[in-house]
């Protein structure tokens, strides 16, 4: 099956763009050459500086006013934050941007989601009609991908796009990528989603802001570098009690100092008493570390996403860097492709945290009606999905001077030493399927 949808997708009609070489700053323009030939989104403005200083006395304002506040609540606001929030208002990817992602460094990695999807899919008895979601879905290169591929095979299926996008702008490049036609509502609309269009096949496509809001329904489900934006809360045992870490504002000398010097106007310190977050939290059985990372709203995602799977079908595939519940500082900020001190210019850098693959495995376990497989490394499923045999179908048909972008792109996808171990896939199923999957095993794990 696999290796007949690579064949199909061979003899594809549609062009790829030659790519640059992929090393951190290249690569980062590489897919970026695409969107640059389309139109950028017209109807929100750039991120200007003063939003970004006004996130900033924002943050400072609240501290003082009720006092320090956690790292995720900070996470939450520098990211998201309507007015100034680093998602909100522009493209943050590629080489102008601050990182670059796998979708945007090769094709291979979109098409080969798209086998995986329409592979379990059909295994599962095709049901129809079928939602794919994509949760965060930045450029919207995957989402676009993947289309690619389901169009391609012609699946006779009916089945409509749901984004769950909280940023304005990227909601507008992401309709730009796969649409034909897209519309805004106005915001008073009640609808479940805000943004609508149709691709060039005629297949629906919405916008949500939370996940919440996407119709029930059978779902494919992606999430591909969405769960190290969720905000997580640092805790630390102390005299066997979990206590937060916080931001407060750094004192008055440093503050003022800080605009010329590049010093942090905001610290971290221990809460004095446990936090709600704190005091509920509940490590995994197993945990040995006194210091974590804990991401309420990844837990929240995962158990709503369980509770999808279960009561109306479907497959989850979180794809993201990440550990197995083995690392306990690892909340850093980007910028212009280099780490960021998090605490400095909030706005102005991305902030994110490995994601505890273990905590979310065990979430979507616990109540026993989510079976998970994996994590495994990317390249390792990238290959095991056949992903050398798409590269040598794609050298044979590229032109010689993209030929050594074109092998360079996928070494960084699978290469360990690169994005190949780093990057993680965990794939959820409701567990009625469990048995099924054991006997017919799902692509890409094993
Ligand atoms: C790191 S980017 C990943 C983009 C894309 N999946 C990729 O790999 O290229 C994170 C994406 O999630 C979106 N996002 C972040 N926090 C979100 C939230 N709480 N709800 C919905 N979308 C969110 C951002 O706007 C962005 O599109």
């Amino acid at each position: 099956m696999l290796r007949q949808v690579l064949q199909i997708g061979s003899r594809r009609s549609y062009s790829y763009k030659s790519v640059r070489r992929p090393n951190a700053s290249a690569v980062s323009g590489a897919r970026n050459q695409e969107l640059q030939l389309e139109q950028k989104p017209a109807s929100e403005p750039q991120a200007k500086g003063h939003d970004k200083i006004s996130l900033s006395k924002q943050l400072r304002a609240r501290i003082l006013a009720t006092g320090p506040i956690t790292v995720a609540e900070y996470m939450r606001e520098v990211l998201t934050n309507p007015q100034g929030g680093y998602y909100m208002s522009r493209d943050v990817f590629g080489r102008e941007g601050d990182f670059i992602t796998s979708p945007e460094i090769s094709q291979i990695f979109g098409e080969l989601v798209g086998v995986w999807l329409l592979n379990e899919w059909r295994k599962m008895g095709s049901p129809t009609p079928f939602q794919l979601v994509e949760l965060g879905p930045g450029r919207g290169t995957l989402a676009r991908d993947v289309l690619k591929v389901l169009t391609k095979f012609k699946l006779g299926a009916e089945f409509t796009m749901h984004m769950v996008e909280v940023s304005p702008y990227l909601s507008v490049a992401q309709a730009q990528r796969f649409c034909y036609k897209h519309e805004t509502l106005p915001e008073n609309s009640q609808l479940p989603h805000y943004q609508f269009g149709t691709t060039a096949t005629g297949i629906k496509a919405y916008w949500h802001r939370q996940l919440e809001d996407v119709p029930p329904g059978f779902s494919l489900v992606l999430a591909h570098e969405f769960f190290d934006a969720l905000p997580v809360h640092k805790l630390q045992l102390v005299n066997d009690l979990w206590q937060e870490v916080l931001i407060d504002v750094a004192d008055v000398q440093e503050s003022q100092s800080a605009s010329q010097s590049q010093i942090p106007e905001f610290r971290y310190v221990m809460s004095k008493a446990q936090t709600p977050v704190s005091r509920l939290f509940k490590p995994v059985p197993q945990e040995t570390r006194a210091c974590l990372e804990y991401s309420l709203e990844a837990e929240r995602h995962v158990d709503m996403l369980a509770k999808r799977l279960e009561q109306h079908g479907g497959i989850g595939l979180i794809m993201d860097y990440g550990h197995f519940g083995d690392k306990t500082d690892t909340f850093r900020g980007f910028k212009q492709h280099a780490l960021h001190e998090p605490l400095l210019e909030p706005g102005t850098a991305d902030l994110t945290a490995d994601v505890d693959f273990r905590h979310i495995k065990h979430v979507a376990e616990t109540n026993g009606h989510i079976h998970c497989c994996g994590p495994v490394q990317q390249g390792d499923f990238l290959e095991r999905m056949q992903g050398s045999v798409r590269l040598e179908q794609l050298l044979a048909h590229a032109l010689p001077e993209n030929q050594d972008i074109i092998r360079s792109g996928y070494e960084v996808l699978t290469d360990a030493k690169q994005m190949g171990a780093r990057f993680k896939f965990l794939a959820m199923f409701p567990a009625v399927l469990a048995a099924h999957l054991e006997k017919y095993p799902v692509a890409g794990f094993s």
